[in-house]
């Protein structure tokens, strides 16, 4: 699909990834209907952003992902509005070691990583399905395919979301509604907190610019590919995993290692979750 021929709905166009993806879009010719939960965000990143026409500028709907009854009413506006592509980017990070980790923020990671995505896919598909072509791209992670220390439920989330593309890609198959995944690296936006980029400073972790991820998001929707992961060793990784994920467990020591340590104050009950990639 041509961008100049996409009409996207994106999720979590107020954070960093989607900012720089809905600039990119923009740029490439794409229309994009922005998603957050702040209108007064979302007003004024419609205003700033590139538009082919001044006087249109992008349209926005705001409703909080996590709150199952909107989503409804979130494909009802994307429907109208004659959205053939939803990109699902918003997400919530989930670093520290399981212990660390409040039974509350394990389920934010869960209802708005992967439960969200795949409820907005549901309600958006009888529309999808009645384009000509029609994509649902979901933003993961390389830690949708490659575990790592720490990110132990983040990394669930995003292994659950590329499973649910890989089977409603192939179930979809017959019809209009591409479905695709993108596995971005770890990426400098407000995600991430400081204990996040301390590990990624211990493990030499690179990080790369939410433009980055942008600009990968247009080339994947208008090449049409399964899945794309960015950055080296990282893609080297997620293909080494796949093959033999036990031999690439002792590889991965110096990560544990840098992780924080699960403190009493914030054990199950009391804590809270860090950034994640
Ligand atoms: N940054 C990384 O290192 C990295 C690496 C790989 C993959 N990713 C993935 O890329 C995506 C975007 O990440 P980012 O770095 O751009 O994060 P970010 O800057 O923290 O932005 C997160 C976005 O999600 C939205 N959001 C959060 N909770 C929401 C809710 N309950 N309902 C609706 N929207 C909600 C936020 O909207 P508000 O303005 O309303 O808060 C914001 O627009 C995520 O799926 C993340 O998992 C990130």
């Amino acid at each position: 699909m041509k961008a100049r021929d996409a009409r996207v709905l994106l999720t979590g166009a107020t954070g960093g990834i989607g900012q720089a993806a809905a600039g990119a879009l923009l740029r490439a010719g794409a229309q994009v209907m922005l998603q957050g939960r702040s209108p007064a965000k979302l007003a004024a990143l419609a205003r700033a952003l590139p538009s082919a026409d001044a006087a249109t500028p992008a349209a926005w709907h705001a409703c909080d992902l996590a709150d199952a009854d909107t989503l409804g009413a979130l494909a009802d506006a994307a429907g109208r509005w004659g959205c053939n592509v939803v990109v699902h980017n918003a997400g919530v990070p989930g670093f520290g070691r399981l212990e660390s980790l409040t039974p509350a923020a394990l389920q934010q990671v869960l209802q708005l990583n992967l439960l969200a995505p795949m409820l907005l896919t549901q309600a958006l598909l009888p529309h999808l399905r009645a384009q000509g072509e029609a994509r649902v791209v979901f933003v993961g992670s390389v830690l949708g395919r490659l575990g790592l220390p720490g990110y132990s439920v983040y990394g669930a989330s995003k292994f659950g979301l590329r499973g649910f593309a890989e089977a409603l890609r192939r179930e979809l198959g017959d019809g209009p509604v591409g479905v695709q995944y993108l596995g971005p690296r770890s990426t400098r936006t407000a995600f991430n907190d400081d204990a996040v980029a301390a590990y990624n400073r211990a493990t030499g972790t690179a990080m790369d610019d939410p433009e980055t991820a942008a600009r990968a998001l247009v080339q994947l929707i208008e090449s049409g590919a399964a899945e794309r992961f960015l950055g080296f060793p990282e893609r080297l990784a997620v293909r080494l995993n796949g093959l033999a994920p036990g031999l690439l467990d002792g590889a991965f020591a110096k990560h544990r290692q840098s992780l924080p340590p699960a403190r009493p104050d914030t054990a199950p009950g009391g804590g809270l979750a860090h950034g994640a990639p």
